[in-house]
């Protein structure tokens, strides 16, 4: 099967090139890339005109709840919102149910994966039995059956000392950390940010040092080791200078942040809906400027949904007793989009940088993915760059609807998302196909 997106803004950090091309897709690879391409009669013909052709975006941070917690989303409905909101590859958080901490769960997962999504699932695996901070995974075994990285998500593992023997094995086998930063004894059940928020709803607040602390340990626990080790939904400003500063170092650390923490602060909560509740909470206008500026100066490396459904009835249960955790997928592009790029923070060449040149190469998977290069597998993304809407989370395909940014104005769609050549997800306004 050959496919030509033709008359397209190519846009590829891989390759810094920003030019207007035609791509040819053969099979799952791309075979051409170049200025005014002649199609091979029997082909098919997309005129992405007006719009971008970018490699597929990539999220570090999702929870798909497969296996053990279907009512929020499974490994099909997860996949449909991931392409849904462009992305060709997503890496599955282990805190299911049970927990990703063996091989056999870790097949499970893989198998599923294979047999219900159209696009590619990374599995990342906890770092202690079933995240309960005692004992830690098997590593070896987990990493040589394909666990992307190492993961104590929703938790952080509190014993220092067991942690610094995970740091010192994942530098062994050069494995990545991924580190959820909460010092849980310091959290005191805080469910938002403490500060003005926390006064005027008169509810225990999160404080800045339940991230930080964790942020600092863990940086110099890697650094002691040599380990990769990746800071994920970085909130505050503390924890991006303690990258800024790990990096000129020489540890070897990387940074995500989510659009919500650089897209809202606490400020913008409304108490009554559950939806502004996760963890890390919505901070200060101060966090928010210095993530962006983090996103700006290379601090920061990659944006991460942190994409976290919960039903209607797990988060209709009021701020004190839901469950922290927002849905991400189908809103991650374009709110960053909206904010970084039609606010002129970022160029477009950087937020493609975030959304998937980075994270492919943060996760060694930049071999065959995260490029729109000849030989590469065809994972691409059309993007609209002009739309403008309001965000209808009816619309979403997730099973879950726990967003704060219904009826929130963004720029720029998705139109297609295409994975190993498929076509996984078309905007079904957008008629670009017009086959030969
Ligand atoms: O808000 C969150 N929700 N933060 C986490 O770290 C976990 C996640 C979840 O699993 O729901």
């Amino acid at each position: 099967m050959k496919r030509y997106l033709m008359n397209g803004r190519v846009i590829n950090p891989a390759t810094n090139q920003d030019d207007y091309l035609d791509v040819k897709l053969e099979d799952n690879r791309i075979t051409e890339v170049g200025k005014h391409l002649i199609p091979e009669n029997g082909s098919e013909i997309l005129d992405v005109e007006g719009c971008f052709v970018l490699p597929g975006f990539i999220d570090l941070h999702v929870h798909l709840r497969d296996p053990g917690l279907i009512h929020k989303e499974d490994m099909e409905s997860g996949s449909r919102a991931a392409a849904k909101g462009g992305f060709t590859t997503v890496c599955a958080m282990p805190n299911t149910l049970p927990v990703i901490d063996t091989v056999n769960r870790l097949s499970y997962v893989q198998e599923r994966a294979k047999k219900c999504s159209g696009i590619h699932i990374e599995q990342i695996s906890a770092v202690t039995m079933e995240q309960k901070g005692t004992e830690l995974v098997d590593m070896k075994a987990m990493s040589e059956h394909g666990a992307i990285g190492f993961s104590e998500d929703g938790q952080s593992v509190a014993d220092v000392a067991l942690y610094a023997d995970a740091m010192k094995q994942a530098a062994e086998l050069d494995v990545l950390i991924m580190a959820h930063c909460e010092d849980k004894k310091l959290l005191r059940g805080g469910v938002l940010n403490e500060g003005v928020a926390s006064k005027r709803f008169g509810v225990p607040g999160i404080s800045h040092a339940v991230e930080d602390i964790i942020a600092a340990r863990d940086i110099f626990l890697a650094n002691d080791y040599g380990t990769r080790l990746h800071l994920c939904h970085c909130s505050t400003a503390g924890s991006v200078e303690l990258v800024r500063m790990a990096k000129k170092m020489g540890v070897h650390v990387t940074a995500e942040v989510c659009p919500h923490h650089f897209t809202m602060t606490d400020e913008d909560i409304t108490y009554e809906d559950a939806n502004f509740k996760m963890n890390p909470p919505l901070r200060t206008k101060a966090d928010v400027q210095a993530l962006i500026q983090g996103l700006q100066d290379g601090t920061i490396d990659a944006i991460a949904s942190d994409h976290a459904p919960h039903s209607v009835e797990e988060k209709s249960k009021g701020f004190l007793h839901s469950p922290f955790g927002i849905v991400g997928l189908e809103t991650s592009a374009a709110l960053s989009y909206h904010t970084l790029v039609a606010g002129g923070v970022l160029t477009p060449m950087q937020w493609v940088e975030k959304m998937s040149w980075n994270p492919s190469r943060i996760i060694r998977i930049d071999q065959e993915r995260g490029s729109v290069e000849v030989g590469k597998l065809a994972d691409i993304m059309i993007w609209d760059p002009k739309a403008e809407y309001p965000v209808n989370v009816n619309e979403f395909v997730s099973k879950s609807k726990n967003s704060p940014y219904a009826g929130r104005r963004v720029t720029g769609r998705v139109v297609m998302t295409i994975c190993e050549g498929n076509i996984v997800y078309q905007d079904a306004s957008y008629a670009v196909s017009d086959g030969v």
